[in-house]
């Protein structure tokens, strides 16, 4: 059990007005949470205190060799007028899993989740209402030893954010379109590719800049040895309806694990739907999509909810998916977990935990 200290701000910032476009990650809110670790008294000084910036030496080392870790998760405001946030030992337990491939000590799941509550707590006010938003939570770790040398860092800061957001894709629930990466790789066995560390984003972003300038909002990636694998889209895990069944990339250690991947699975299962985790060769996807058997396609990520995909461009090929429209089961599952989140449906899987 954390002893945190809370001091409050003297200057609350402006919150965003009711129907504000708020975008996702701009705007932060009035306190964050901090706590430090130092090799031999573990961690300690847990505090939250008015947003600010950040004063570090420039030799810390994760401005040199990226030694990080981040997550991200939600709290929602209830119809009920309740703070809830959505599975967030799965937060904290990836967090460790992060934490452990990074050399950076683990932090205890109940003190995580002791965090998050604490800091969502006391800018309760800033959880937005309108239709589609919710309070981003940003928790991350980073290096503060200062010295240059390549060693795992004897000091760390944790630190959570907030932000309050709206849908992660500008235009909401549209179909976004993908580009199939066949040249830069994500990620192979055995590297970062589970943990969800800067490194794995900073690699994304030549490939992602490409994609853009063509027209594509993200790349999806295939596997780093032979290229022929569907692994994942970088902000988000994705799906397939392909002849009826569900069927998903497989985790095989260069893939993030999502909770909204693991939740949708639960979804898809309890809605009577046969789900596959297996391996899916881009090759196969052409042929579904050629033959028409590809019947939805959708990312899933804490950011991006259930975000329909209705283009998929791999090397001269552009297939449309579902005549670029939002599929049946993308806004089934959409509206399901959305409504487990805003607590408008019941929470049959028990994922929703009160914020007190
Ligand atoms: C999330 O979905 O929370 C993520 O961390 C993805 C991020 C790249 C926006």
């Amino acid at each position: 059990m954390l002893d945190i200290k809370i001091q409050k701000t003297t200057t609350p910032k402006e919150k965003p007005a009711k129907g504000a476009k708020l975008g996702f990650g701009k705007i932060f809110t009035d306190h964050m949470f901090i706590m430090n670790y130092t090799e031999g008294k573990g961690w300690h000084d847990a505090r939250i205190v008015p947003y600010g910036k950040l004063s570090l030496d420039p030799s810390c080392m994760v401005f040199h060799y990226g030694q990080e870790i981040f997550e991200g998760l939600k709290a929602y405001k209830g119809a009920d007028g309740k703070a809830r946030l959505f599975r967030p030992d799965m937060n904290a337990k990836r967090s460790n899993m992060s934490n452990e491939r990074l050399c950076i000590p683990e932090i205890p799941v109940e003190d995580y989740i002791q965090a998050v509550k604490a800091i969502v707590k006391v800018d309760e006010d800033w959880i937005p209402e309108d239709d589609g938003t919710s309070l981003y939570i940003r928790p991350f770790i980073i290096a503060t030893d200062e010295f240059l040398g390549v060693a795992p860092s004897k000091t760390y800061l944790f630190i959570i954010i907030l932000a309050p957001s709206g849908a992660y894709y500008e235009n909401g629930l549209a179909p976004v379109g993908i580009w199939i990466e066949d040249d830069y790789v994500r990620a192979v066995k055995g590297g970062i590719g589970f943990a969800k560390t800067g490194g794995n984003y900073a690699a994304s972003l030549a490939a992602q800049v490409k994609a853009h300038d063509d027209g594509y909002s993200q790349v999806l990636w295939l596997d780093g040895v032979e290229r022929k694998y569907i692994e994942e889209v970088g902000a988000m895990n994705i799906f397939f309806k392909i002849s009826g069944k569900i069927v998903t990339p497989m985790l095989n250690g260069s893939i993030l694990p999502g909770v909204t991947r693991n939740s949708v699975i639960q979804m898809c299962k309890s809605l009577g739907f046969e789900v596959e985790e297996r391996k899916i060769s881009v090759d196969e996807l052409v042929e579904a999509a050629k033959t028409g058997a590809l019947e939805e396609c959708f990312g899933t990520g804490t950011a991006a909810v259930i975000s329909p995909v209705g283009k998929l461009r791999y090397k001269d090929d552009v297939f449309e998916i579902n005549g670029n429209k939002i599929g049946a089961v993308s806004q089934k599952l959409y509206d399901t977990i959305t409504g487990i989140q805003w607590g408008k449906i019941e929470d049959t899987f028990g994922w929703t935990v009160d914020v007190d």
